[in-house]
């Protein structure tokens, strides 16, 4: 059983989730701990010889500490890059929370001590017309980590997710503010505010780095509070 599991989640897309998910097991790596990384509903891959593969899942999978097939890490694959459960949907299919965590569970009981779940799009990124994205580490009881991606209306955002993991009963157990936009002006005051606002450590500013590889992104995490 994994000993730490954590939920990735973003106030949007391409808020950064995948580039903090990816460094978060590089920094739980280089502390002699092992890992891995599940994505488990990815919409925007390209199709191979072995099948869909989608880039965040093989950065996952290729940041872990311990190797795991790609469809472990990665189990629900849809081609286009849409709302999930509109692939879903287009493909006759049914994205099932219960489903899905179960597949999840299945991974985590590997014995690791670190492992790191990221969802899709934002926090209530819908599954179907009755579940949303959520409903997974609800369903998996565990805390969350939030990926701020730094731009105008980022305060907004990240107040409102805070807020809804809140009231789904879950744990935010720290946030990362990332460097999304490199022009953006009043950078500290606004990662400041969220700071203040938010009742969860920041264990990473990230800014915007010319190569957001999971060893650089590493060095700006300090992952001393979620271990202990
Ligand atoms: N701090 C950063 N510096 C440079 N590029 C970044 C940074 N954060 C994210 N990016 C880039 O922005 C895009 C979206 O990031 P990603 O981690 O894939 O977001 P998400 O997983 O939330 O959709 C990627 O191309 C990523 O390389
Ligand atoms: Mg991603």
């Amino acid at each position: 059983m994994a000993k730490r599991s954590f939920f990735v989640a973003g106030t949007d897309t391409d808020a950064g989730k995948t580039i903090a998910a990816a460094g978060l097991l590089a920094a739980a790596n280089s502390k002699g701990l092992s890992s891995m990384g599940l994505k488990p509903i990815a919409a925007g891959c390209e199709r191979t010889e072995d099948g869909l593969r989608n880039s965040d899942a093989l950065m996952l999978q290729k940041a872990a500490s311990i190797e795991l097939p790609y469809e472990q890490v990665n189990p629900i694959a849809f081609e286009p890059a849409i709302a999930p459960h509109i692939a879903a949907q287009q493909e006759q299919r049914m994205l099932n929370a219960d489903r899905i965590s179960a597949m999840c569970r299945g991974t985590l009981m590997k014995p690791v001590d670190f492992a790191i779940i990221e969802g899709a799009g934002g926090w209530r990124v819908p599954l179907s017309h009755r579940e949303t994205m959520a409903h997974i580490p609800k369903q998996l009881n565990i805390p969350v980590i939030l990926v701020v991606g730094v731009k105008l209306g980022c305060i907004n955002h990240a107040l409102l997710t805070a807020e809804s993991i809140a009231r789904d009963g879950l744990r935010l157990a720290g946030w990362i503010a990332n460097s999304v936009d490199s022009d953006m002006e009043c950078f500290e005051q606004n990662v400041a505010t969220i700071a203040s606002m938010l009742r969860a450590p920041l264990i990473a500013t990230i800014p915007f780095l010319d190569d957001p590889s999971p060893e650089n992104v590493a060095s700006f995490i300090d992952i001393d509070s979620l271990l202990d």
